[in-house]
């Protein structure tokens, strides 16, 4: 059994595992820390310093995300001084935000405006240079708004350390610091796999699902729970629904196979729900066509013709392939008809995607 270690937080004795930095054991007892670079699936940046706490003997307030907690130790995560220097940090990055909040796509589901109105910012306190780069587009999946970009790099984080694709990277110094492909070429010339996981890390408007623009504010689409129905690993993932369509794909961060990441087909892949030449009655076929049945004709008439090629060649002529789409217990249920009903042991599944 793991030995817990005891600190203190905000004047309360807190039990931890070993080996969580601090955020992560404010996080698991419920205290609300501001993030803007962290991002569970990565490792600890410390880049945007919102997270800062007090930690008793430390000399200057310290980033909670990259500071292991210790026993013993004695922290504070709100004081007057802390709500200062988040909300100079905020400001700080609102100094060359384009801050037209009215039309962005992230609005209602950005860390920015969440933070800015928690803080009361002031969006006009250090009024900077800004920048003026164009909207990219130059691929089918994602929009890239340069000039909402806070830097805080959980898009390249991601693309390397979980995706391992190396697509992006931050590119330039200073002020022109930019997540970017080598030499800006389009993410399909650089390997990208469009997973869309640079999307869904991103605090802002920066990166966006360009399926889904235009079509419902975060606050007007409900989010419906599902798993993915393409292959055998069973990703969770939220499907975003308006006016009963689905309009895109949201990250279940608490999902226990796998903890808000997606490849291309669970972000983007949910077209054929609405599709047109989608099949949604049984086909029988006859002559050079088919014609629509209903369930009952069409499982009588599989029953019918099962039983005669069994009655006629023998049962192992018959078997079942089922798919990684189904249910576990859809794929049980056929193996169990195929060895029971059936008599075959034919059974196979096409899992290995
Ligand atoms: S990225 Fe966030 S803060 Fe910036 S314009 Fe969009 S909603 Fe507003
Ligand atoms: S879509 Fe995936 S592979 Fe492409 S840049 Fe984003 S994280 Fe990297
Ligand atoms: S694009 Fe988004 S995730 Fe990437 S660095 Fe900019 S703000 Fe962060
Ligand atoms: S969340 Fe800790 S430094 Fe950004």
């Amino acid at each position: 059994m793991t030995q817990m270690l005891t600190m203190t937080i905000n004047g309360n004795a807190v039990d931890f595992v070993p080996g969580k930095t601090v955020l992560e054991v404010c996080q698991d007892q419920g205290i609300p820390i501001p993030t803007m670079c962290h991002d569970a699936r990565l490792k600890p940046y410390g880049g945007c310093r919102l997270c800062l706490v007090e930690v008793k003997g430390a000399p200057k307030p310290l980033t909670s995300c990259t500071t292991p907690a210790a026993s013993g130790m004695v922290v504070t995560t709100e004081s007057p001084r802390l709500t200062r220097l988040r909300k100079t940090i905020i400001e700080l990055l609102l100094s060359n935000h384009p801050n037209d909040c009215m039309c962005c796509e992230a609005a209602g589901n950005c860390t920015l405006q969440e933070m800015a109105y928690q803080y009361n910012a002031d969006m006009k306190k250090y009024p900077g240079e800004q920048w003026a780069l164009p909207i990219r587009e130059d691929n089918p999946f994602i929009t890239f708004e340069a000039n909402k970009c806070i830097v805080c790099g959980r898009c390249t984080r991601i693309c390397n350390e979980v995706v391992m694709a190396g697509t992006i990277d931050m590119t330039g110094r200073g002020f022109n610091a930019i997540p970017d492909t080598a030499f800006s070429r389009p993410r399909s010339l650089q390997n990208c796999e469009f997973c869309g996981q640079c999307v869904s890390a991103c605090p802002t408007g920066a990166l966006t699902d360009r399926k889904s623009r235009g079509l419902g504010r975060s606050s007007e689409v409900t989010r419906v729970k599902t798993t993915c129905s393409y292959c055998g690993t069973g990703c969770n993932f939220f499907l975003k629904v308006r006016d009963d369509r689905v309009i895109g794909v949201e990250s279940d961060y608490d999902a226990p196979v796998n903890k808000g990441n997606l490849c291309i087909k669970g972000r983007y892949g949910y077209d054929f729900i609405h599709h047109k030449d989608r099949i949604t009655t049984p086909l029988i076929r006859e002559g050079d066509g088919y014609r629509e049945a209903s369930w009952d004709e069409a499982l009588e008439l599989c029953a019918t013709k099962f039983k005669q090629l069994i009655k006629d060649y023998g049962a192992d002529t018959v078997g079942g392939f089922s798919s990684s789409r189904c249910t576990n217990e859809e794929n049980y249920l056929l193996a169990k008809w195929v060895r029971t009903a059936v008599g075959s042991n034919n059974v196979d599944n096409c899992a290995r995607v």
